[in-house]
């Protein structure tokens, strides 16, 4: 063969040796060593204790039960935001009361038209969530004023 086909290919070879040798120093030891399965195929052993060891931010309603039962126990009954965490409106909940004494208390209009500002659906597709119009809907007021974030079919006066 000619000089100019086998210059590359020997190129070529020389390229994938050094792959390979780089791969043994490179690749960790517990990689892929648990053996063939169709799920869980290659990864790192130890990347499992690692995602065990991460730190859960949001802890759920029940962890704040302890403390809040009295607000817990309004948004479970009937509530028309049961399905809401407190998380969603107070933010992480870990390290509280610890570290962060209290949870942030956020009364603006934009806290709550995050899940309540109307969007346009197709004619026959209306949202579970019920929109206003921001600037229809009793303008220039906190809406906590008239609406119990707890429980917010709640009258207010
Ligand atoms: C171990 C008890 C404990 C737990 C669990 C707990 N809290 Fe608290 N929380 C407190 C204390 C104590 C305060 C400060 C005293 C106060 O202002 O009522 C506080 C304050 C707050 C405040 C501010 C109240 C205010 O009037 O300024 C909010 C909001 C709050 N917590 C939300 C939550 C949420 C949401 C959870 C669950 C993720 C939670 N807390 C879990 C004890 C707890
Ligand atoms: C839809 C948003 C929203 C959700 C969900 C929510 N909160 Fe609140 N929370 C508020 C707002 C807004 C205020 C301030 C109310 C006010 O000033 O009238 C407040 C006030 C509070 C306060 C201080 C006043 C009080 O009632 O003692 C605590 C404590 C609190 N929330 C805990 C909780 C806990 C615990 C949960 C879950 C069971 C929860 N919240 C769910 C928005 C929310
Ligand atoms: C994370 C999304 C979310 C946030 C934030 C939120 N809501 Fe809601 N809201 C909902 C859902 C979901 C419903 C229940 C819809 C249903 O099942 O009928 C609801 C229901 C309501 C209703 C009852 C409407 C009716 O007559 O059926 C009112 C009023 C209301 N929310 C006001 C508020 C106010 C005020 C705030 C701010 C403090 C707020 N919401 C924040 C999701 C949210
Ligand atoms: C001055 C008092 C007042 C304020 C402030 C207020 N609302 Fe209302 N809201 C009402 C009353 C009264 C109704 C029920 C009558 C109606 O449907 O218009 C209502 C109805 C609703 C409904 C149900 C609409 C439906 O189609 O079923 C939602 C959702 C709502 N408000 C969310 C909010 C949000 C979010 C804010 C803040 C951006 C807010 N409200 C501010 C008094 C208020």
């Amino acid at each position: 063969m000619k000089w100019h086909v086998l210059r590359p290919l020997w190129l070529a070879i020389g390229v994938l040796a050094a792959i390979l040798v780089a791969r043994q120093f490179l690749v960790p030891d517990d990689f892929g060593v648990h053996g063939p399965s169709f799920t869980y195929n290659y990864h790192r052993l130890s990347n499992v204790q690692e995602w065990k060891d991460f730190p859960v931010k949001y802890l759920g309603r029940e962890y704040c039960a302890d403390c809040h039962r009295r607000n817990v126990r309004r948004l479970n009954r009937s509530s028309a935001h049961s399905k809401v965490e407190c998380e969603n409106c107070h933010g992480p909940g870990a390290g509280h009361p610890e570290e962060i004494t209290a949870l942030p208390i956020n009364t603006s209009r934009e806290q709550c038209l995050r899940c309540h500002a109307l969007l346009d659906y197709p004619e026959n597709g209306r949202s579970v969530v019920p929109g206003i119009v921001d600037r229809m809907h009793m303008r220039r007021r906190d809406c906590v004023e008239c609406h119990n974030p707890h429980d917010p079919r709640e009258e207010r006066k």
